[in-house]
């Protein structure tokens, strides 16, 4: 008996739960001390009305014979797709409802697409990025190559020859660099992936925070993306569903290799692997793209927004070089005078018990970066602005 031992090249924990166990052992050091969280993107408001009447109007559901459910669809109950499809729509975007896969989450997306690619291809991943891109193609033994985002391209590279790959991760909104591409410089990647045959996974768990209006939501805005592009959404940030779990792919029928259907072929893994999300849950998902869900969350989004506005202008008035924050609810800052990041991160856990996340633990290229959320309750956002702002003057 062999385990995989592609497990063995992995770092020793998930990036998140080194951050988490640092500041639980400060906590055991220094009972009563104030944490201020604003490490992992979790989000901190309650989930909205719409959602906790539709969850709790379906478990009622669920306890009457008439309307009883058991098993259901493993790609997600048609109310929920064609309500996802309706979205899409609302940018001019065609989505059928079989194009549509419902999850229950991003990340399990994310890694379990690759069960249905060999092994054999490469993968092209940014650096730095969200950790489970890598970690889930570590763990699969796949060959990573990286690509260089940093300050010069604003962490937003294009694509180069010398960079071709068969499976290229883009996240835009970016995570954890905050950054978002244009139209024009998705229409480049999406142009370099036909010309390849290589297929972008592309991750928009973020698109609900891009406020400006010209920036796309979606990598099927940008013209002969059908042919090369799946893309991955989530629940969890936009509505706050962190703790409730519902995600979606979206694959369509053009994406076709070596004469295969890829939503054929993601069909039958999720039909062997997965017996879909929850009913309760994904009511409560669909009442949040109904026209009164769509403006609870909204106020969601304004708080977290506001949050962001905070952190910065104190960044700005500090006159600290940062990315995101404007599109993304995330802030990617310089740590003052060359600290390395696990040094800023001890430096404020000690001194302030503020927590945000090193940026090296996100790729080479973050090292000497640090990223906080901006999804943390006012009072912490407050205070936390006033302490950088102060570590910084
Ligand atoms: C993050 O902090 O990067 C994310 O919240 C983690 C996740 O979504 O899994």
């Amino acid at each position: 008996m062999k385990i995989n031992s592609n497990y063995l090249n992995l770092k020793d924990n998930y990036l998140f739960k080194t951050v988490k166990k640092k500041v639980n052992d400060f906590i055991l050091k220094n009972p009563g001390k104030k944490i201020i969280n604003l490490g992992i993107g979790d989000v901190t408001l309650p989930i909205c009305k719409c959602a906790v009447d539709a969850a709790n109007n379906a478990t009622i559901g669920m306890g009457r014979a008439e309307t009883f459910k058991g098993y259901g669809p493993d790609g997600g109950y048609e109310f929920l797709r064609e309500k996802i499809a309706e979205k899409y729509y609302s940018r001019s975007v065609k989505i059928k409802t079989d194009e549509i896969f419902v999850s229950d989450g991003a990340k399990s997306d994310i890694s379990g697409i690759l069960d249905i690619f060999s092994l054999e291809n490469v993968c092209l991943v940014p650096d730095p990025v969200y950790p489970v891109y890598s970690d889930s193609n570590i763990m699969d033994g796949r060959q990573i190559v990286y690509l260089n985002a940093n300050e010069e391209n604003e962490f937003l590279p294009l694509p180069e020859d010398r960079y071709a790959a068969d499976i290229i991760y883009i996240c835009s909104p970016n995570n954890p660099t905050g950054s978002v591409y244009t139209a024009e410089m998705l229409k480049k990647w999406v142009n370099f992936a036909n010309s390849n045959d290589s297929i972008i996974l592309f991750d928009a768990a973020y698109e609900a925070f891009i406020s400006e209006k010209k920036l796309p939501h979606s990598i099927f805005e940008i013209e002969g993306s059908k042919t090369c592009a799946i893309e991955i959404n989530s629940f969890s940030k936009s509505a706050g569903f962190t703790g409730m779990r519902c995600a979606y792919m979206i694959i369509p029928h053009e994406l076709v290799r070596e004469g295969v259907s890829i939503n054929k072929l993601w069909g039958k893994r999720i039909s062997v692997k997965f017996n879909g999300v929850s009913y309760v849950i994904q009511r409560a998902a669909e009442s949040v793209l109904t026209n009164e869900g769509n403006l609870q969350c909204k106020n969601l989004l304004t708080y977290y927004r506001e949050n962001a506005r905070i952190t910065s202008s104190t960044l700005r008035n500090s006159k600290v070089r940062f990315f995101g924050g404007e599109n993304s609810p995330y802030i990617w800052m310089k740590c003052p005078e060359n600290i390395k990041s696990w040094d800023f991160f001890d430096y404020l856990l000690e001194n302030f018990g503020v927590v945000g996340v090193p940026g090296s633990g996100f790729g080479k290229n973050g090292e000497g970066y640090f990223r906080f959320t901006t999804f943390g309750k006012r009072e912490d956002i407050n205070e936390a602005a006033r302490i950088i702002g102060g570590v910084f003057s």
